[in-house]
């Protein structure tokens, strides 16, 4: 039975650029907190999307010779493709280009016009472009814009503006009076700089005539409304808010919580909430600043060049690995400095180690003494009131963390417990015990406890490793309907009988030292590309590459002849190519699917001038070709009649 509703948002994002790991945190962030209602028995909407509107965009679209609907169709796809990878699943996709929201946004302009809370004046003042935003002098800092740090420019211009003031002391109210805004440390901040600042909370500009990419004033052509009061009253358009597309407003509005990073809190604790009580709606319960994720101290941005490539990282990691070390490396109230190497110790020191191994120790021991099945006989002893104990406490821990969407602390509580039964295996020391016949029973309490602290962890688990959790399960031998929150607050769920198995090794080890200097091999390679002076005149959307890119590229047919796996590594092979007259030698990550006699003497696509990488120590000077099918790569082989050494183009 459903326990109510919850909806959560992300922001929406700008298609100006492909996303990078600061955004992909917010919504890893936003998706665990779905996960999580959503196993506690809520009916859970969880939105995400779009914000496409604004010059940044035209611009970007008018250099790129593309109409900036193409250009932001393409970078979609991109970002939707980037929350697929992260099993993101959000239930609604927004985009602010959609009819519906275009349609329900003129209807809303037009009653705020009507009620006169939207009037027409001319603004004078300093502009900051890439934000679109007015600033006053005494806003700015250190004369710049206070939001990104750049340049502002005088501007002037007819506009349409909303009559905030009217709203201020119901606001100042609302931040004061409730926990609407959180972390509560964000409040001040919110009062101080524009509300109790000189002259008060200013109306705000709410409409632009300096570009076209904009959602048309219809009753005002020349005038577009102001991306900022398009964009935020996506949360209720999405939910059928003056429009007919949907028709979940009264079940979901108002939001249970809109996350957002802290440069956006502004228009999200002030502006949003005079927006609906200009229209009288009700108020969202939550907003949350989040932190930002640092790099080098400095804010990740890609203009600045700085960013980092969460694709990269999670096709190196896995999407868990990188999704846990995200949300348990970070505080989420605050800013945090991300790092490979903070990412590669979190990933082996957490779980590889204390989640990963304690469950293929417990498995591997129950089938070494057990056969893998749970026997009925069992012996009670001193070390496990410790344990239980403190497995029987978590789901009440954890949930008071989660619920103040303390992330980080909510896994410290699972990870203690994991700790503890490491702790747990050395006392009780399973091996000498199992040397004793007569010690049979005990054995098998010690190894039921085990795996029962393991299934209650792994199911709080779930909601941030969601494909590793059921990997875990299925090791387990837990059934998937009692992988649930209400079985996690049970002790004795396994029943006798279970088939336990070690199964694969979910979070592999990583190797620390090859993995920062591969990272950073790949990294300087980028780095040369972008520094490398763009070739006019093409110069095409982002993410399409022009024919003088591709021309990059060399493309080679080569034969197999010889093919054998890399030590220590389950999953690459070593290939020695005929590339035309001249031998390379290729590691591809394929071993999962082929094995070395049946690549031999096939033609494969080669890339030839890629730099040369190690991996696992061999050296690599290449990459064969391989499709992704589901989940599995497949080698691209070429027609036997083509001779080796062929360039492609
Ligand atoms: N389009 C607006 C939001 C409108 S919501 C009605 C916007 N878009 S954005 O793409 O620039 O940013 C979206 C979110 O990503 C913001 O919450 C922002 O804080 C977050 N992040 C961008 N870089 C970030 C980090 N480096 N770290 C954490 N979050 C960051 O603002």
């Amino acid at each position: 039975m459903s326990k109510g509703t919850f909806y959560i948002t992300t922001p929406i994002y700008y298609p100006s650029a492909n996303l990078h790991i600061g955004h992909t945190y917010c919504t890893v962030a936003t998706d665990v907190m779905a996960r999580y209602k959503r196993m506690r028995g809520f009916d859970v909407m969880f939105l995400t999307g779009t914000d496409e509107h604004g010059l940044k965009i035209e611009e970007k679209a008018r250099d790129a010779g593309i109409t900036p609907q193409q250009f932001v169709d393409h970078v979609v796809a991109g970002i939707k493709d980037l929350w697929k990878l992260m099993n993101i699943s959000y239930d609604r996709f927004i985009r602010t280009t959609d009819d519906y929201h275009v349609s329900s946004i003129q209807r809303i302009f037009k009653m705020m016009y009507d009620k006169g809370d939207i009037y027409k004046g001319s603004y004078r003042g300093l502009y900051c472009t890439p934000c679109e935003s007015f600033w006053t002098e005494s806003q700015l800092v250190d004369g710049k814009c206070p939001d990104c740090g750049r340049e502002v420019k005088y501007a002037e211009e007819e506009a349409y503006f909303f009559r905030a003031s009217k709203y201020a002391d119901r606001v100042r109210e609302l931040l004061k009076t409730t926990d609407f805004l959180q972390p509560a440390s964000r409040v001040n901040e919110m009062i101080n700089n524009f509300l109790d600042c000189e002259g008060g909370l200013q109306d705000l500009c709410v409409s632009r005539t300096t570009f076209k990419w904009g959602i048309p004033v219809d009753f005002d052509p020349g005038h577009v409304v102001y991306v900022w009061l398009d964009a935020l009253f996506n949360y209720m358009t999405a939910l059928g808010y003056c429009n007919d597309a949907h028709h979940d407003l009264e079940k979901f509005w108002p939001a249970d919580v809109h996350f957002v990073g802290k440069e956006i809190v502004r228009f999200h604790s002030i502006y949003w909430p005079a927006f609906l009580m200009s229209l009288d709606l009700p108020l969202p319960k939550k907003v949350y600043g989040h932190g930002w994720l640092l790099l080098d101290g400095g804010k990740m941005s890609k203009s600045f060049g700085n960013v980092v490539d969460p694709v990269l990282l999670a096709q190196r990691y896995g999407v868990d690995a990188l999704r846990y070390f995200l949300l348990r490396e970070f505080p989420f109230g605050s800013d945090g400095n991300f790092s490979n190497e903070a990412l590669i110790a979190r990933i082996n020191a957490d779980l590889a180690n204390d989640l990963g191994n304690l469950i293929s120790r417990s498995a591997a021991m129950m089938e070494k003494y057990f056969d893998g099945v749970i026997p009925e006989a069992r012996e009670a002893g001193p070390e496990d009131e410790a344990l239980l104990a403190m497995a029987k406490a978590l789901p009440g821990l954890y949930e008071e963390q989660m619920e103040k969407y303390a992330f980080q602390q909510a896994l410290q509580e699972v990870f203690k417990v994991l700790s503890r039964a490491n702790k747990y295996i050395d006392e009780t020391a399973p091996w000498v015990l199992a040397k004793d016949p007569e010690k049979k029973a005990r054995l098998a309490s010690v190894l039921y406890n085990l795996l029962e602290t393991e299934r209650i962890c792994v199911t709080l688990l779930k909601p941030f490793i969601p494909d590793s959790a059921e990997k875990f399960r299925v090791m387990l031998g837990v059934a998937e309907d009692r992988f649930c929150w209400d079985d996690a607050l049970r002790w004795g769920v396994l029943p006798a009988g279970t088939k336990v198995s070690k199964g694969e090794n979910v979070f592999p080890r990583i190797d620390m030292q090859k993995e920062l200097a591969l990272l950073e091999s790949i990294h300087e390679t980028k780095q040369a590309k972008e520094a490398a002076p763009e070739k006019k005149p093409e110069s095409p959307a982002e993410g399409l590459i022009s024919i003088g890119d591709f021309q990059k590229v060399e493309l080679r047919v080569a034969k197999v002849l010889a093919c054998e796996p890399v030590k220590k590594s389950d999953k690459l092979l070593c290939l020695q190519l005929d590339a035309g007259g001249e031998q390379r030698q290729v590691v591809s990550g394929i071993h999962s699917w082929y094995q070395p006699e049946n690549l031999i003497g096939k033609k494969v696509l080669l890339v030839s001038n890629l730099t040369p990488a190690k991996l696992r120590g061999v050296e690599s000077r290449g990459m064969i070709l391989a499709a992704t099918v589901g989940d599995r790569a497949q080698v691209v082989f070429v027609d036997d009649a083509i001779p080796e050494g062929s360039k492609l183009s």
